[in-house]
């Protein structure tokens, strides 16, 4: 694409630009796409309230972006290529006619079940090429989705679909992933007991599992389809939007108990997702591009589906995990396919190195091109293993960071054009304003330092609000550091400015790159019968970065210790979902608190890692006596 940027060189000129004039910047880049209307102002913002603004009063449908504009030229080319979980299962191939026709179709099937602009609608479905095209058919006829992963539980999306006030729902009878079938509309059920307002279930048939289909209530894809008239749907215009209507709402956790709603925009996100997807990976017409991550995830709404697609590539969705059948199936899928970019997690490296090079013997995997990873910091060891046996050192591999709450990736190398550095995500995107804060306030200028890392000015996909409240947005996100915006990690700025991410500095958790509130796993420990209190703490993992240590207090000493803590096992998956279970549970009988009532995490972090020598000072403790027993019960 125009914008593609080609040298290390060319990098530092537009990064400038873009500093020194950000809306001449995105003007150009935004007029590569397809507007049904062309914007009149290009920002306007303040991050006080916040108010952000991009693109203001431009019209277009995001979908004739990811597929009406490359109907001429790339009507025949692969938009999706499936693999399926079962390697006896063939795979599926989606051109760009075919995709349109799909969309199209479903979402005459969303208008026939009453579905308007700015509806909100849950979908909860496994990673088939028909969970894109239900997203596309929703941005198609401008209804909000949200996207919940497979992982959360029954509680977990009855919460999110009150949140939202979401009243349709598409899901699966079930998912399969690796050697489980999910029983996602068993789940779905579950969860609207105590959602009655929801009035559409529309399910599609993948795994054959019986399913309830309550009357009026729930309706099979495969049915809705067939009163579908091809010409209709065929010919019904797309849904002219807003450039700042909401495009959809990601689910995230943070400090609090409760997930956030993220509303990202049309325009700004569409922009902003495809501008780094394209530059990022150097994307190349034809390559194929393998996300592993799940849609469920802004990874997977960004470069799986709207950014690869609005560049006019070829996504590479698979269904199943990294290790199923076998520890080789990344890299039979990559031989299968030519996969040119691999684009994955450090947990799924870190676990696939645990089986050793066996797994890749013999594996073509010369047609691979660039190599990335996301949604947690990389250990040089698992770095320099991805380089040396998946990329034979001839690959690029980009460090990729970001958040569910930016849209896109804001600072990482890109592919062969910038420098990398193991484990350093490097530098900021054009666009992207970093800042390192300190704890007053202040900004700390100059290399070689840390401190809280910030972004100073506005890219067009930053979140617009948290769904239903939008002070929860400022409090969260704008009020920390005056006319910032606070991303909630901790930074490092090299000697020659290349950033770090060194980890949350709050109270959220990353465990095998999915963000977990420690009060959400507490709030869900506490819910157990017999249980007083809980304290989270995160602590390192080998393979999943970060596990869950959990600390309890119980009303009583439990008769039988080991039913007590599957007990509480039980309740997190319930309440959460199986992604939140505590890897570790200590039963306790008190917890260092300050006399004020904190709970002091940082003792806590150091017992659970085992770092007792570097506890430090337990004398402004209520009882520093609690410590001691809590050091010599550690497990
Ligand atoms: O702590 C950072 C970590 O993941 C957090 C964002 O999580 P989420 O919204 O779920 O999005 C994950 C996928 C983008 C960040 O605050 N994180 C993400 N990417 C990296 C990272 N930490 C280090 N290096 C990265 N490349």
């Amino acid at each position: 694409m125009a914008f593609q940027i080609k040298s290390y060189e060319e990098y530092k000129e537009v990064y400038a630009r873009s500093v020194a004039e950000p809306e001449a910047f995105w003007d150009d880049i935004a007029a590569n796409f397809y507007w049904r209307k062309k914007w009149n102002k290009t920002l306007q913002w303040n991050f006080k309230q916040p108010d952000v603004k991009w693109f203001i009063n431009g019209k277009l449908n995001i979908t004739e972006n990811c597929i009406d504009r490359h109907l001429a030229l790339l009507g025949d080319q692969p938009a999706i290529i499936w693999e399926p979980n079962s390697k006896d299962e063939p795979h599926k191939v989606i051109t760009y006619n075919e995709l349109h026709l799909q969309v199209t179709r479903f979402a005459q099937v969303l208008r026939n079940n009453g579905i308007q602009k700015g509806d909100r609608i849950c979908i909860y479905m496994g990673m088939i090429p028909e969970l894109a095209v239900a997203m596309l058919a929703c941005a198609r006829i401008g209804a909000i989705h949200s996207v919940i992963f497979g992982g959360f539980s029954a509680n977990s999306i009855a919460d999110r679909l009150q949140d939202a006030q979401a009243a349709h729902i598409i899901t699966c009878d079930g998912a399969y992933r690796g050697a489980k079938d999910i029983p996602l509309k068993n789940i779905i059920d579950d969860a609207l007991v105590s959602c009655p307002f929801v009035k559409k279930v529309i399910v599609y048939q993948r795994t054959h599992t019986p399913v309830s289909m309550i009357k009026g209530r729930d309706e099979w894809w495969h049915d809705e389809l067939q009163k579908v008239d091809d010409e209709t749907a065929g010919t019904t215009p797309a849904q002219e939007m807003d450039a700042e209507d909401p495009l959809f709402i990601l689910y995230t956790s943070g400090s609090t108990g409760k997930p956030k709603g993220v509303v990202h925009s049309s325009a700004g996100y569409m922009v902003y997702a495809t501008y780094s997807f394209v530059n990022v990976f150097q994307y190349q017409p034809g390559e194929i591009h393998f996300c592993t991550a799940d849609i469920g995830w802004i990874t997977g709404h960004s470069y799986i589906v709207y950014g690869v697609l609005c560049a006019g590539g070829t996504s590479l969705m698979y269904e199943g995990i990294p290790t199923f059948p076998d520890a080789g199936r990344l890299w039979d899928i990559v031989e299968k396919h030519k996969v040119n970019i691999l684009y994955t997690a450090p947990t799924a490296i870190r676990s696939l190195m645990a089986y050793g090079t066996p797994p890749i013997a013999g594996k073509d995997l010369s047609s691979l091109r660039v190599l990335g990873t996301v949604g947690e910091p990389i250990n040089e060891e698992a770095w320099h293993w991805y380089d040396e046996h998946i990329g034979k050192k001839r690959c690029p591999i980009v460090d990729t960071w970001f958040q569910t709450e930016n849209g896109g990736i804001l600072i990482s190398n890109m592919a062969g054009v910038t420098p990398a550095k193991p484990s350093y995500a490097t530098l900021p995107l054009p666009g992207i304003q970093p800042a390192l804060m300190d704890e007053q306030g202040n900004e700390i200028t100059g290399n070689s330092v840390s401190g809280n890392l910030c972004i100073k000015f506005p890219w067009p996909s930053i979140l617009r609000t948290t769904y239903g409240d939008h002070e929860r947005c400022r409090l969260n996100y704008f009020a920390t550091y005056h006319n910032m915006y606070f991303t909630g990690d901790g930074c490092y700025r090299d000697e020659n400015g290349f950033y770090r991410i060194t980890g949350r500095v709050d109270d959220v958790l990353n465990v095998s790159g999915h963000r977990i509130g420690t009060a959400e796993v507490e709030n869900a420990i506490n819910m157990q019968e017999g249980v007083l209190e809980s304290a989270v703490v995160g602590y390192h993992h080998d393979i999943k970065g970060q596990g869950i240590y959990a600390y309890v207090i119980l009303e009583k000493e439990p008769e039988d210790a080991p039913l007590m803590q599957a007990c509480i096992l039980q309740t997190v998956n319930r309440i959460i979902g199986p992604i939140a279970r505590p890897d570790k549970i200590q039963f306790v009988k008190g917890l260092p608190k300050t006399r004020s009532g904190k709970i002091m995490r940082r003792i806590l972090r150091k017992i659970a890692e085992g770092d007792m020598a570097n506890i430090g000072d337990t004398s402004t403790l209520l009882d520093p006596a609690v410590v001691e027993d809590i050091k010599t019960g550690k497990i």
